[in-house]
């Protein structure tokens, strides 16, 4: 054959293809979840996510100091409220010295310089496990907003550096923003959890803080999975509520969204790779099905790939170790 063109030339040894790799993940896209409890010296395995883990504060410090030295820059928190705080209205996520507020300070202390992201949503604090406040079996928006708003007030005035609002309640943005500059934090971000799927693969995430919905499901404020329209309605009324980052979530199933969002917004996108999307990785590595470390690299690549300037992802760790 004579041809013109010959493609395979740029992917004929591992030199050329790295030299002409169109995507980079590096240590920085990371954003790295943490789940914290009380106690101390306290480390958990999460039975449905294998190798991660529930750390008391005094650990997740440590932790969050593993993570900066690899390079790591970001940590988004997130706690188990013990059942005995947890009421209808999330009264304990208001708590100054609660645990969110309190790891807060503690990682803050140990390490300035790591971008703290808080969860803005009431479900670890419901006793219904809902992300609002229930009234007569709904999920009721305006009075949530108030609290989302309050606790984010909360966690600014406790250090966090963003706060991420996961709860899909209408106009929180508008409202954590007015509160934000009401109280003088300027310089708090907003990561809007904007297009938001109602998702089966939330799953080991509800295990991991015990906050599943007691009755219902999350239908009513989170997406419907068909919709794409919607998820960019979503993020438009996000950034002009002014929203600094928008996520979509969750990532593997919805990487046509993280796409569409990227070309049409000017903020960057950030991606949440979640709990059941790292658990189907580790459960089928663990059956010898897949080969657990291309899985995790091919998985954050594609992700970013899309169109996701940031990646909220379990493997962070792994994947930093693996691309050094
Ligand atoms: C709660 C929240 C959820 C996740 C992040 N914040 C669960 C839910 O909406 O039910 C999911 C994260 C994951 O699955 O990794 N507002």
């Amino acid at each position: 054959m004579q041809l013109l063109r010959r493609n395979r030339i740029l992917r004929q040894s591992p030199a050329i293809r790295a030299m002409v790799a169109e995507t980079l993940i590096t240590p920085a896209d990371f954003i790295a979840p943490l789940f914290i409890t009380e106690g101390e010296n306290i480390r958990e395995e999460i039975p449905s996510m294998l190798s991660y883990y529930r750390m008391s504060i005094d650990l997740t410090v440590k932790e969050v100091k593993e993570l900066w030295q690899m390079g790591i820059r970001s940590v988004l928190l997130f706690i188990k409220c013990n059942d005995e705080l947890k009421d209808n209205k999330g009264t304990e996520a208001l708590n100054p010295d609660g645990l969110m507020q309190r790891s807060i300070r503690a990682i803050k202390n140990a390490c300035p310089d790591m971008l703290i992201m808080t969860d803005v949503a009431l479900d670890p604090f419901s006793s219904y496990g809902h992300d609002g406040i229930v009234e007569n079996g709904e999920i009721v928006n305006d009075a949530t907003v108030e609290v989302l708003a309050a606790m984010s007030v909360s966690h600014a005035a406790a250090g966090a550096d963003f706060v991420a609002p996961s709860d899909m309640m209408d106009g929180r943005i508008l409202a954590i923003r007015q509160a934000l500059e009401t109280e003088g934090y300027t310089k708090t971000g907003i990561m809007a959890y904007s297009a938001k799927y109602a998702s089966c693969f939330y799953g080991p995430f509800r295990d991991a803080l015990d906050s599943a919905p007691g009755f219902g499901d999350k239908k009513t404020y989170q997406m419907d999975y068909a919709n794409r329209k919607e998820a960019v309605k979503e993020v438009l009324m996000d950034i002009e509520e002014g929203a600094d980052i928008v996520m979509v979530k969750p990532a593997m199933a919805y990487l046509d969204i993280i796409r569409e969002v990227k070309d049409t917004v000017d903020v960057p996108v950030s991606a949440y790779h979640v709990s059941g999307e790292y658990a189907m990785i580790k459960a089928a590595a663990k059956m010898g099905w897949l080969n657990e470390e291309k899985a995790i690299l091919e998985s954050l690549t594609g992700i970013k790939r899309a169109g996701a300037d940031m990646i909220a992802t379990y493997f962070a760790k792994d994947a930093v170790k693996l691309i050094s």
